[in-house]
């Protein structure tokens, strides 16, 4: 019997061999996936038309195109000359229709949330599933906070999906204050709250990407946020019901999907590499921070605004990494990129504490267990607990083991990249969800020198 998040396309192995010479170029990685799907789901509810250039195709933001195309938007693929442009018309806030079939939101947690908040505020109905990892994911997050605003939900035990969604008919505004710093809770919320009159209040822990407030702002929304006065965290205030206006979106190169070369070229002897138009949000750049502290050499140049997000180029060199102590208050704006900081620590001197990283559990696979069972077997010394992991380096890497990616591209990613520097392969189990997020990953990496196999059957 297979795993529970066996993959029903077939499993495709795959190692990197070690990179016996440096990695070395000039690259730009795939469109960021949060504001891809926002430059979908938003320019949907909008009204007008609008040109999305730079946008990540992967297995994530095809699902929302087809989710959205369901729900009425009309959204089309065009490719101009040597470039390719996604137009789309939008339908307005509350103007979704009653999809026909089930939305499959595949692998994306981001879609499935997104959408549920926009679909709370139209008055119709609509199913929602997704892949064994997606299935696993809780969604009372945002299912509880929506019900408030009059929306109902019916999903399976522990609130997971498959749901079923019977959006409000007329939403009401909500005062909400999340325990989790969370996007896709706080984006969920300021979907819906598009729909209601008056002001919708949200409060997170600490501030965490706030992609969706820049664009909202973008397109007409009274829209603001800042410090709770009188509460601990960060508070979003947006009136509701406002006319969207469409807008185009030039999407900058993804810091998460960055991350992966960044590491590899630290690691590995003799490398050096130039990472072109990385979106440098501040509540998504906390990785280079990081690294640096640890002695990574990194330098940011060429910075400039593009459509409301910080944008510009990272060049990076082979370091000598010392371990360090990552802070809570750091998690939100570097949450996804914890596996492949494990990476990093795996080949620094001495350990890493990183902290305050509970969230990890609940992402595509339980990432701390994962990384904890994959560093382990490659002979890293390891500890978890319920929100930390401490990853003692090492100048040698003993490798020779096969890990478990559980349908979690950056679980895969992660790995592959520790075995450009391992003494024997490390092979991964499968490597097909790194479409979901990366699909030229393999092809970029190549580019830089870095050369993979598929093992034997
Ligand atoms: C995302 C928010 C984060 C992140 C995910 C993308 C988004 O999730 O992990 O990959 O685009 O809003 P959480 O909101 O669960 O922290």
């Amino acid at each position: 019997m297979g795993s529970p998040f066996s993959n029903a396309k077939l499993a495709a192995p795959l190692f990197a061999i070690q990179a016996k010479t440096g990695l070395k170029g000039n690259i730009r990685p795939p469109g960021d996936k949060s504001i891809s799907h926002r430059s979908l789901l938003l320019n949907a509810m909008a009204v007008g038309h609008s040109c999305v250039t730079g946008l990540l195709e992967g297995e994530d933001v095809i699902d929302m195109a087809k989710a959205l195309r369901q729900l009425g938007a009309t959204i089309e693929r065009r490719e101009v000359e040597a470039s390719i442009e996604w137009h789309i018309d939008g339908v307005g806030v509350q103007g979704f229709q009653e999809p026909e079939n089930i939305l499959n939101m595949g692998n994306s947690g981001t879609a499935a949330r997104l959408l549920a908040g926009a679909i709370a505020g139209c008055r119709n109905f609509a199913v929602m599933t997704g892949d064994a990892s997606l299935r696993s994911r809780p969604m009372a997050r945002v299912t509880e906070p929506l019900t408030m605003m009059g929306a109902q939900f019916w999903t399976r035990s522990n609130g997971r999906l498959p749901m079923a969604i019977r959006g409000a008919a007329n939403p009401m505004p909500l005062d909400f204050t999340s325990p989790v710093a969370s996007a896709q809770v706080k984006s969920a919320l300021l979907l819906a709250g598009l729909a209601a009159p008056g002001e919708t209040r949200i409060v997170e822990p600490v501030m965490s990407r706030d992609h969706t407030e820049r664009m909202l702002s973008r397109m007409g929304a009274t829209i603001q946020s800042g410090l709770a006065i009188g509460e601990n965290g960060w508070e979003v205030r947006l009136v509701g019901q406002p006319e969207l206006c469409a807008i185009d979106v030039d999407v900058p190169a993804d810091i998460s999907s960055a991350a992966f070369p960044m590491v590899a070229t630290l690691i590995t002897p003799d490398s050096e590499v130039r990472l072109n138009h990385i979106g440098l949000n501040p509540a998504r750049a906390g990785l280079v921070t990081t690294l640096q502290e640890m002695g990574g050499d990194i330098e940011v140049v060429n910075t400039h605004d593009v459509g409301g997000e910080p944008v510009g180029d990272i060049l990076v060199r082979t370091s000598t990494l010392k371990g360090i102590d990552v802070p809570p208050a750091r998690a939100a704006s570097m949450i996804d990129e914890y596996p492949i900081l494990a990476i990093a620590a795996a080949a620094a001197e001495g350990q890493t504490r990183m902290r305050g990283i509970g969230e990890l559990r609940v992402k595509e696979s339980d990432r701390i267990a994962l990384m904890a069972e994959g560093l382990a077997s490659a002979g890293v010394k390891v500890t978890e607990s319920d929100d930390e992991l401490l990853v003692t380096g090492s100048s040698h890497i003993q490798g020779d083991c096969t890990v478990s990616t559980a349908l979690d591209h950056r679980i895969a990613m992660s790995f592959l990249i520790l075995g450009l520097i391992s003494k024997h392969p490390i092979t991964i189990d499968d490597s097909s969800p790194i479409s979901t997020s990366f699909p030229s990953f393999q092809a970029l990496m190549a580019s830089l020198g870095a050369e993979f196999g598929k093992p034997k059957q």
